[in-house]
């Protein structure tokens, strides 16, 4: 009887469809049940010879045999293609993969990271400030009055009469101290701009690192022992330095810190413009004029700041002779690193 045929044919089918496990035997499925001339079409062809009063129901198992078998074929074809590749091969897991060539931090990035560690082991925090600063925060709360020549020591881009991009990372100061009450001790890293022709030894963009330090009783001889203990880390233990009388608006008594030149160690060459020596840094007791502007009780009060630039810290560790470099993205130059 036909309707045992399908029956005995659907479970033929089941038991050799779970057996497959590729294309190739897939496709050999498909011959013998699906094509033209498989079991599934020569069913349909005995369909004339069965009794009209039962062709509806055995019609209606026999397309359903060949609606799920259709489907399992089809199910089954997508999943095996889907972990091939296009041509029916299997992917060759031992062949050589692609190697991803990874990045590595920027020398800057490096410099300011060792900064920070050798701060930071000295006791202070960190802290960061916005690069568009007001007036008030980058000259005025600093103690540079509005017509004061040393104004003119940083050429500035104003994006309006109030507002700047920041000269040096010393506003971050008034932030800082704005926000907290001493003791306060922390460095404070950032980039500044400044409006100067660009050239081998200055660029409109660099990075700074601030540091402050503010209690009762701080000294100048602990600012001192401080970068020195900085240096010394930083450059090499057998370093010499010394400090030299400066100025700064917002610091009084200032100093600038010099240490031997790397390249000619204190004979005097080109790079240390023949005096044996290269500055590294600005620094100072912080004036009792800036406490007024953030309202640190300045008889009670004294505080020490510094301020270096990175680029010029990586410049005389590694021997960079042009700034310019740390911008250009040159692997060359970045893969030395
Ligand atoms: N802000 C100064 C500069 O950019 C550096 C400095 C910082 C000097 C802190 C003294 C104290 O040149």
């Amino acid at each position: 009887m036909l309707s045992e045929r399908i029956q005995q044919i659907h479970t033929e089918f089941e038991s050799d469809i779970s057996k497959v496990s590729d294309l190739k035997e897939l496709e050999n499925i498909r011959i013998k049940y699906l094509s033209r001339n498989g079991l599934i079409s020569s069913l349909f062809d005995e369909l004339k010879n069965v009794a009209k009063e039962d062709k509806p129901v055995v019609g209606k198992s026999l397309n359903e045999l060949r609606n799920h078998s259709t489907n399992q074929f089809n199910v089954l074809k997508e999943k095996l293609e889907s972990t091939s590749s296009a041509d029916g091969e299997k992917i060759d897991l031992t062949l050589p993969g692609v190697t991803k060539v990874l990045g590595s931090k920027h020398i800057l990035t490096q410099t300011l990271d060792e900064i920070k560690i050798i701060f930071k082991g000295l006791g202070f925090s960190v802290f960061d400030g916005p690069e568009l600063e007001s007036d008030y925060n980058n000259f005025e709360a600093l103690n540079f009055q509005p017509d004061h020549p040393a104004r003119d020591m940083q050429d500035t881009f104003f994006i309006s009469k109030d507002f700047l991009l920041r000269t040096h990372t010393s506003p971050v100061q008034i932030r800082v101290m704005n926000s907290h009450q001493p003791p306060v001790r922390a460095i404070m890293p950032g980039r500044v701009y400044r409006n100067e022709a660009v050239s081998s030894r200055s660029y409109c963009m660099f990075h700074q690192v601030e540091g402050l330090y503010v209690d009762t009783d701080v000294t100048f001889a602990e600012l001192k022992g401080t970068l020195v203990s900085f240096a010394r880390q930083f450059y090499g233990e057998d370093l010499n330095y010394r400090f030299r009388p400066s100025f700064f608006p917002f610091t009084e008594p200032s100093a600038e810190m010099d240490i031997t030149c790397y390249l000619c160690h204190g004979k005097g060459c080109k790079v240390c413009k023949q005096t044996g020596w290269l500055e590294i840094l600005g620094c100072g007791m912080v004036d009792p004029n800036v406490f007024g502007f953030v309202n640190y009780d300045a008889e009670k009060y004294t505080g020490y700041a510094f301020g270096m630039g990175i680029e010029r810290t990586a410049m005389l560790k590694y021997g960079i002779t042009d700034i310019r470099v740390f911008f250009e993205n040159d692997l060359r130059f970045l893969k030395q690193f």
